[in-house]
């Protein structure tokens, strides 16, 4: 197993650390309490090529591999998880589902858009009635003959307000349950589509998440992904991707806290000596430090046996469930380490503890990951993955 990243991979997370640093933390904290979508830092993120980093270059993406995706979407994670779930959303659950799924001809009218982020994409699976358990899609998609009308709502759409595609799950044969659904490529331009009001969220507060309502809107049969009553598997792939990236966006808002209540614990002192030198802080940070490297090594390894073709869903859903895990229970800490000062917005540290919570939600709960988990070792995958 080679744990060495080449130059390419270092210099995209270099990149994405700079851009970090310099364009995203300047602001974060008042985007965060204002709820104010970052409209100017989605656009460098574009510019920068982080919205379509795994596309091909032949439509207009970076051609990078998931390694060079999951540190880029650390190093943004560690100071902004709004920008990097819309990041996140946009490269491996809208741009990996159509280039690998999509027609020629989508490819041609979407994936450039959207690898260009001059559109942004979302995801519309969930609905008020249909969130872990997402075969029962209440959200029907008739079949017209040249058309599907598509009517339902769907719920907790990251980019709901701002996204000019949706890629949308609905129920067409429902006889047939899950092999009767169908993944639809939807325009918000088309007639009938409506976004309801913007979420008020604990945590990635200047990301937008709305309510989509589809009203008897015609979408052209061309605009199905895959074949008739393949949405539902469409789905579950492209969810196990997009579950390595929020796992790396867990692993960034661990690191952040990780590097925030390290060097607080450098400079403050108490009882006469800086407080890592206290053994109760400096368990904390090690405990903190052995969870952040093990989350790594999981993320990285489900991107690599993505990156080479390999079944990957297990993997994915491990990395997911132990970082987002490990991001609660230690951004905690690390309010815990700066005390009263990590319970007010200037120290960062609460921001990140707010974000840190919907990696344990989005893109599957942890437990549907353990339940995903399960499935898999029981048919004997652990066996085969770690004996390597
Ligand atoms: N790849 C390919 N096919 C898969 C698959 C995968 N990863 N997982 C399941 N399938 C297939 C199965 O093989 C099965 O097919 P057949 O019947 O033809 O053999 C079919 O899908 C149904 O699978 P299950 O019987 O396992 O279905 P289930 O109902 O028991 O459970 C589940 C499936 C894993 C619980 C699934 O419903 C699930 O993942 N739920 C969570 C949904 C989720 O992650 N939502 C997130 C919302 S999106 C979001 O958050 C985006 C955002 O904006 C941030």
């Amino acid at each position: 197993m080679n744990f060495k990243f080449s130059e390419e991979q270092l210099a995209v997370k270099e990149a994405a650390r700079e851009f970090a640093q310099n364009e995203l933390l300047p602001g974060v904290i008042e985007r965060d309490k204002e709820m104010r979508y970052p409209e100017e830092q989605v656009k460098m993120m574009a510019e920068l090529g982080f919205l379509g980093m795994m596309v091909s270059p032949e439509f207009d993406g970076g051609g990078m591999d998931s390694v060079s995706y999951v540190l880029a979407m650390e190093e943004i994670s560690k100071i902004d998880s709004s920008c990097s779930v819309i990041m996140s959303v946009n490269n491996s659950l809208v741009c990996w589902g159509v280039e690998k799924f999509g027609s020629s001809i989508q490819k041609q009218k979407y994936l450039k858009k959207l690898a260009r982020g001059e559109k942004i994409g979302s995801f519309c699976l969930s609905e008020p009635e249909a969130g872990s358990d997402a075969t029962s899609q209440r959200t029907t998609a008739v079949d017209m003959g040249d058309h599907y009308l598509l009517n339902g709502t769907k719920n907790w759409i990251t980019s709901g307000g701002t996204s000019k595609l949706h890629i949308v799950i609905a129920q067409t044969h429902p006889e047939k349950g899950h092999r009767g659904i169908n993944a639809l490529l939807v325009e918000t331009e088309m007639e009938g589509v409506t976004v309801g009001a913007k979420e008020d969220k604990l945590g990635i507060r200047a990301s937008d998440t709305h309510t989509i309502m589809y009203n008897d809107v015609k979408v052209p049969k061309e605009n199905r992904l895959g074949e008739d009553g393949f949405g539902f598997k469409f789905a579950m792939q492209v969810l196990s991707g997009g579950r390595i990236g929020i796992a790396a966006q867990a692993v960034g808002i661990l690191g952040g806290a990780y590097e925030l209540a390290k060097n607080y614990s450098k400079e403050r002192e108490a009882f006469g000596k800086p407080i890592y030198k206290h053994q109760a802080i400096g368990f904390k940070l090690a405990d903190m430090a052995t969870d952040l490297e093990a989350a790594r090594l999981l993320v990285y390894r489900a991107a690599q046996l993505k990156d080479k073709g390999e079944d990957f869903v297990m993997a994915a859903s491990m990395a997911k469930l132990f970082a987002s895990e490990a991001a609660m229970k230690h951004t905690v800490e690390a309010i815990q380490i700066h005390g009263g000062y990590g319970y007010v917005k200037e120290y960062h540290v609460e921001r990140l503890m707010r974000d840190a919570k919907i990696t344990q939600i989005y893109e599957g709960t942890s437990e549907i990951q353990r339940l995903v988990i399960a499935r898999s070792i029981l048919k004997g995958q652990l066996y085969e993955q770690v004996l390597f």
